[in-house]
């Protein structure tokens, strides 16, 4: 089987009369359209497999009426799939007893809506530890917890206020804290952002990723707005008419969209501006390891001279960057009768960047930077460099 926190299998959904019926037509090759408009039957879902890695943030894009609230609402079962499964750390909880779901719901599964749906006469705290109530955790547990979490969301300081006295934005980040306290491995959220203004919105969502690197959860999020998609989800899932059409990195997606349908989302969208170091790296600079024995400077300058490069990198022979020197310094060295051997001394220090590192912390690292900047991968291994050409001509599409 299918590995994954959620996997979904050949998931179907038909409002109308014949399930059945409708889901053997659609394998006949019918449209949604002719379902429809001959059997009277809506497809919410139709055939979707995929499925979403532990800690991973998967978002759900598509136009309306394209069934992603009913996708996620199928794999919590608050929709009853009409074919296929769904599987939940192994488990198909279409099989689960009603018992059981409930108990999955109320302790493994968050959700959140667009309306956060505070109730008035409660406080803050309250609310945010209305899960746990419902879930019989004492009060004192409950408010400790409760108070962690509006801490993390920002809002510990308002705990004893009424919802009525907070911005929408902060109504939201109650709805948020509510969905956390219950310390849930998933999270659904479905346009859990979308009624904020675009200043809130972005609070809300650095919020979540800041959230997400303390606690990596499993989150699905159904959002209408590409930046957001981007800004926030690992992988994009895109529907179209009730089918997932594409999944993928939100890079992936931009490079090779499946049809003209995944491309127009993108149309919008300055997609230079979601690269990232990893993506910019070159193997432009010239390479020389420093094994116990540093590189020779005559060795060296001819070497960059032969190949009209103006700087070289230094390793470690375990690939650990030690350092850059440009073809100017060397030469001085050189003229100057220096010992001819590139060692710590000699070299400029440069502080590797991260391959996530965004574009805009690039060229900020870029315009401090005289020369080529160095890339290092997950390890702190040297993967790679930054130089202002690659990186204009990168932005030129190449
Ligand atoms: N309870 C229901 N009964 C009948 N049809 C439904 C029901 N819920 C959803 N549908 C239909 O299923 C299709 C998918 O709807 P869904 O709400 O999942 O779309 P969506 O992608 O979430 O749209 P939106 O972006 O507007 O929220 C639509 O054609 C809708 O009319
Ligand atoms: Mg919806």
């Amino acid at each position: 089987m299918q590995s994954g926190k959620i996997v979904v299998k050949n998931l179907y959904k038909v409002f109308g009369q014949n399930e059945q019926e409708a889901i053997d037509l659609l394998k006949e090759g019918w449209s949604k359209d002719k379902i429809l408009a001959e059997k009277g039957s809506v497809i919410g879902v139709s055939d979707v497999s995929f499925s979403v890695e532990e800690g991973e943030i998967f978002v759900l894009m598509g136009l309306s009426g394209s069934g992603k609230s009913t996708l996620i609402r199928l794999i919590n079962r608050l929709v009853e799939p009409s074919s296929g499964d769904v599987f939940i750390d192994g488990q198909n909880v279409a099989k689960l007893p009603k018992a059981q779901l409930i108990e999955l719901r109320r302790r493994d599964m968050s959700m959140v809506f667009q309306s956060f749906a505070l109730m008035p006469s409660r406080t803050v705290l309250d609310n945010a530890a209305f899960g746990l109530e419902v879930a019989g955790v004492g009060r004192k547990e409950r408010e400790e917890r409760a108070m962690t979490v509006l801490k993390q969301v920002g809002l510990d300081t308002f705990a004893q206020k009424h919802p009525h006295e907070l911005s929408g934005g902060m109504q939201q980040r109650v709805g948020l804290a509510r969905a956390l306290a219950v310390n849930p491995s998933m999270i659904i959220m479905d346009e859990a952002f979308s009624a904020l203004d675009p200043l809130k919105r972005r609070e809300m969502q650095d919020v979540l990723i800041e959230l997400q690197k303390t606690h990596r959860r499993t989150i699905i999020f159904v959002s209408h707005d590409i930046e957001e998609a981007m800004r926030i989800g690992n992988r994009i899932g895109i529907m179209e008419g009730g089918k997932l059409i594409q999944v993928g990195t939100p890079q992936e997606l931009v490079d090779n969209p499946a049809n003209d349908y995944v491309r127009n989302f993108f149309d919008t969208v300055d997609t230079n501006r979601y690269l990232t170091a990893g993506q910019l790296k070159a193997d432009s600079v010239p390479l020389f390891v420093h094994n116990g024995q540093a590189p020779d400077a005559l060795m060296v300058c001819q070497q960059l001279q032969d190949m009209d490069k103006h700087y070289a990198f230094v390793v470690d022979e375990f690939n650990k960057f030690k350092g850059s020197i440009s073809l100017e310094k060397i030469a001085l060295l050189v003229e100057d009768g220096q010992p001819h051997s590139l060692d710590a001394k000699v070299l400029k220090h440069i502080d590797c960047i991260p391959e996530d590192l965004p574009l805009s912390e690039v060229i900020e690292r870029l315009v401090d930077n005289e020369g080529p900047i160095p890339v290092m991968d997950e390890g702190g291994f040297y993967c790679g460099a930054i130089s202002k050409g690659r990186l204009l001509t990168r932005m030129q599409g190449d």
